[in-house]
């Protein structure tokens, strides 16, 4: 029996009590004065009047603890085909080392500094050495091109940027200098300087004045014995800032603060995820992204356990049974990853035969997020791994599940297509276009009423309105998630589509809006619209229609290939961005809004009605035609009417 319902109940008639106890399971220097107070923040702010430090809790806290020769981080790389592990008492070393130059380099409490790196451990020290001084670390995900950088630098104005020579793409070197130094080039703001590891791969020319080499001010400072205690923090000030997807070509900078941010990871990691202290986590994704930063470093290290920093994909370094090879050898007991890698798995080995001999008889549960999980790979993975298979749903701005099915809490039937019940601290809700409830099982605006649990963003970096404008705004009282879904009879929640022009790629958020500005950026672009087209691989990939502006004689092929680049060069080629398409004319509707919605399910090969304001329903055939051409569904699915 899962005790699931009696926690949940048991939070919503008293929350104040529900987050103080799991508040005692951190170390705090002062414990919070108010757990939750109402007069502080854009809808209050958690522990406040507590004094904490991160990287105490999730380094010097086990060491003095008894876990000083536990394994804290596993590195794994089959791009480099290096392993490496760290206890917790190396680990904590080496970041009070790291923290020290950081210090030496003039970095204080509440700087910004940006980190853009691969999956090495040097990311991860680096993120804890930040958390040690409080400064404020902004990672920015290595598949992203110089200019996204530079929008990030512009607004974290960042102290220091530390980034590597290179990340490892199979069968290619992704050189990062070259893209740090166009990315400060083309911000406004300059860093004081980098701090840039060398690897093996890669060796960056350094930039004199500005760059400094990480290995030897790291051995320096080691030999010096110069080493950074943890500061005192208060519990709200900010740990990192974390760029995600906006509407808009400006990212939002996601605030997480220091208290609320332990307390609710802590309470995950056996709660959600069912691992005790000392057990091995892995989490396959990246530290760029969210699920990174919650679940390869911070949940696990606070909670004691063992995680693995996996630089590889799931296929092809060198086959699809990577993963398993992974779990058996680290004798991990829960993995986490995007059901992409599990769809790339299946694609490779379908019958699954590359998990052969492999030992999994310590795995117990495989979780996925990022994205819906389509019911055919969730019954894949199951029936393969013959151990649950858990859909969990969440975001940026929240930082652990809203939605899940609670391990340690007891699991709970699994549903295909739902990442099952509200997590505790989340007053989930579906509220129609009118602000009420919408019916049980009825879709509409899953929103979360205010106050959101610890953890989740206070608000984005140095952007209050814009905070209130897009979360708050739209629902008075509830923070808006911008996913629409549904509640069924038993509670259970179904996630099925963004309501703004985000698409989900590979398990990555991309704003088709910020793809359309670099489409139109192009001298020959009149217009255009990004849509994200289903994909069997991705989930979903871009698709852009543009029309040229008229005496453009230019082949429209030559056009395309240039559009395909230019995005390449600006978002970087996490944007997935292959397929441009030239048409004559968008469509419509009267009044001059381009249908989107029309566009996608005509490219999907899905059913749909004609838009009653079509400014011109031709122009559709027209669309179906371009895609068909490129052997995508299209014209001949045309169904009208109905
Ligand atoms: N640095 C530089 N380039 C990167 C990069 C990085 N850190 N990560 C990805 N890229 C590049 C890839 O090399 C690829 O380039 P290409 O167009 O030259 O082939 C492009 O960005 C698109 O990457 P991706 O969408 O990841 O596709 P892929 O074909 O390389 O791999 C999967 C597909 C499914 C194997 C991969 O997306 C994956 O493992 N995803 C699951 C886990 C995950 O990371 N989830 C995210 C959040 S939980
Ligand atoms: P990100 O902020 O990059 O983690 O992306 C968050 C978005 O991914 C959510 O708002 C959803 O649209 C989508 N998402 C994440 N997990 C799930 C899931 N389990 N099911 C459906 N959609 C999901």
């Amino acid at each position: 029996m899962s005790r699931y319902r009696e926690v949940y109940a048991g939070w919503k008639q008293d929350p104040i009590g529900f987050w103080a106890e799991a508040a005692s399971a951190i170390d705090w220097v002062k414990p919070p004065e108010r757990i939750f107070d109402t007069t502080q923040g854009q809808y209050g702010r958690w522990f406040t009047g507590g004094l904490c430090n991160t990287s105490f809790n999730c380094l010097d806290r086990h060491v003095m603890g008894g876990r000083a020769q536990q394994t804290a981080l596993i590195y794994d790389s089959p791009m480099t085909g290096q392993k490496r592990s760290f206890t917790y008492a190396e680990l904590l070393d080496d970041v009070s080392t790291f923290a020290a130059v950081l210090r030496d380099k003039g970095v204080r409490k509440g700087d910004r500094v940006i980190l853009y790196m691969p999956m090495i451990p040097q990311a991860v020290i680096a993120m804890l050495a930040c958390a040690r001084l409080g400064a404020v670390h902004s990672v920015v995900f290595g598949g992203f091109a110089a200019n996204e950088l530079a929008t990030r630098i512009d607004d974290a104005k960042p102290k220091l940027i530390l980034a590597a020579s290179c990340g490892l793409e199979p069968g290619r070197v992704v050189k990062y200098k070259p893209l740090l130094d166009n990315a400060i080039a083309l911000a406004a703001h300059k860093p004081d300087g980098c701090i840039i590891f060398q690897r093996a791969d890669e060796r960056a020319a350094l930039t004199p004045g500005r760059d400094h080499d990480w290995t030897s001010l790291f051995n320096e400072a080691k030999a010096r014995g110069n080493r950074a205690d943890a500061a005192i923090l208060a519990s709200t000030d900010p740990l990192y800032i974390l760029y995600t997807s906006g509407t808009t070509g400006e990212p939002k900078g996601v605030v997480r603060d220091n208290g609320g941010h332990m307390v609710a990871l802590k309470w995950t990691m056996f709660n959600h995820y069912g691992i005790m202290p000392g057990e091995v986590f892995w989490t396959a994704s990246d530290v760029g992204w969210v699920v990174g930063h919650s679940y390869i470093v911070y949940g696990p290290l606070l909670h004691g356990a063992t995680t693995i920093l996996y630089e590889g994909k799931p296929v092809g370094t060198p086959n699809a049974g990577a993963f398993w090879r992974v779990l058996s050898e680290h004798k991990a007991v829960a993995l986490f990853t995007a059901p992409t890698a599990f769809r790339a798995i299946k694609k490779e080995d379908p019958q699954g035969k590359l998990l052969g001999d492999y030992d999994l008889s310590r795995f117990r549960t495989l979780f996925l997020a990022g994205e819906r999980a389509d019911p055919d790979t969730l019954k894949w993975a199951e029936k393969l791994l013959g151990k649950p298979v858990l859909d969990h749903w969440w975001q940026t701005e929240t930082g652990w599940p809203i939605a899940g099915n609670p391990v340690g809490l007891g699991v709970l039937p699994v549903k295909h297509g739902s990442p099952a019940v509200p997590m505790p601290g989340y007053d989930l809700r579906v509220l129609d276009e009118h602000n009420k409830p919408a019916p049980r099982g009825k879709t509409g605006s899953l929103a979360i009423r205010l106050p959101l649990p610890p953890g989740c963003l206070p608000t984005l970096w140095d952007k209050d309105k814009r905070f209130r404008e897009s979360y708050l705004q739209d629902h008075p009282g509830y923070y808006k998630t911008s996913d629409a879904g549904y509640i069924d009879k038993d509670g259970y929640v179904h996630v099925m589509a963004r309501t703004d022009d985000i698409i989900n790629v590979a398990g990555h958020r991309l704003s088709t809006g910020a793809l359309e500005e670099v489409l139109s950026g192009h001298p020959d672009v009149a217009e255009c619209a990004v849509i994200g087209i289903a994909d069997a691989l991705k989930g979903q990939v871009p698709a852009g229609f543009v029309v040229l502006k008229s005496g453009v004689t230019r082949p429209a092929a030559e056009i395309e290939k240039e559009i395909i680049q230019k995005v390449r060069d600006e978002i970087g080629p996490v944007a997935a961005f292959k397929l441009a398409l030239t048409i004559q004319r968008l469509p419509k509707t009267r009044s001059g809004k381009i249908l989107r919605g029309t566009m996608r399910a005509i490219a999907d090969g899905e059913a749909y009605k004609m838009p009653a304001t079509i400014d011109d329903p031709a122009i559709l055939q027209e669309i179906g035609e371009a895609l068909k051409a490129r052997g995508l569904p299209g014209a001949e699915l045309l169904k009208t009417g109905s």
